[in-house]
């Protein structure tokens, strides 16, 4: 069965089919980080858009482990300047297959600028086709109404941002709930800066109040089998 760590803020271990996949390695300069990235060997690195707090330890994992890097077409170009030669760019609406299982990248409505100021071309989010079950993970977006198409997949876990500020906040995350009616759904990318403070038992609370869903909060560092 698939299984998934939170390593605190965005960052999601997904480990299914013999591989072992990260969605945006930020855990260098993570206040929440549960893990280095010296002690992590991925087979598949995701990157969501080019903001610091995602992108992360990309190049140094990458370099080290040789790992596959899907990303964006844009930042996949800027990575191959950075000396990662394994990469497959992508982009919203196209899916890839590989022996662990099928992604798509997804809308998301955020930025995407590089930390030295390079275009990153548009921001995304990933849904994961993997041992017949799907996982959305929205990375960072506000709320919009598509999220009902992503929805119609049937998903059997959804990853959302609470935080707020940068992304959706409690409210419209409950709303995203609502129109991608997930079987379950674990909070991220809240209480990692002071800006983005939220208790997610509260809107543990709250959705399954108002939703079916069944919220998971987990620690950093702790992990779900899907
Ligand atoms: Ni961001
Ligand atoms: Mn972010």
């Amino acid at each position: 069965m698939p299984k998934i760590t939170w390593f605190g803020h965005s960052v999601i271990q997904l480990e299914t089919g013999g591989a072992t996949l990260l969605v945006d390695p930020f855990l260098t300069g993570n206040p929440l980080a549960a893990a280095e990235a010296a002690d992590l060997a991925p087979d598949v690195i995701l990157v969501s858009h080019g903001h610091g707090d995602h992108l992360g330890d990309t190049v140094a994992l990458a370099r080290r482990t040789g790992a596959l890097v899907i990303c964006n077409f844009e930042i996949a170009g800027w990575l191959e300047k950075k000396g990662v030669a394994n990469l497959r760019p992508m982009h919203i609406g196209g899916g890839s297959d590989h022996a662990w299982g099928r992604v798509k990248l997804t809308n998301a409505l955020h930025g995407s600028g590089l930390p030295d100021g390079s275009y990153g071309g548009n921001p995304c989010g990933f849904l994961f086709t993997v041992e017949g079950k799907k996982i959305y993970h929205a990375c960072d977006t506000g709320l919009f109404s598509d999220m009902a198409l992503i929805g119609e997949e049937g998903l059997e876990l959804a990853i959302l941002p609470i935080g707020d500020n940068f992304t959706m906040g409690p409210n419209d995350a409950l709303r995203a709930v609502k129109l991608l009616k997930p079987r379950r759904v674990v909070p991220i990318h809240y209480n990692t800066f002071d800006l983005i403070k939220q208790d997610p038992d509260s809107w543990r609370t709250r959705v399954e109040k108002e939703t079916p869903a069944k919220v998971v909060v987990l620690e950093p560092g702790e992990s779900l089998t899907v």
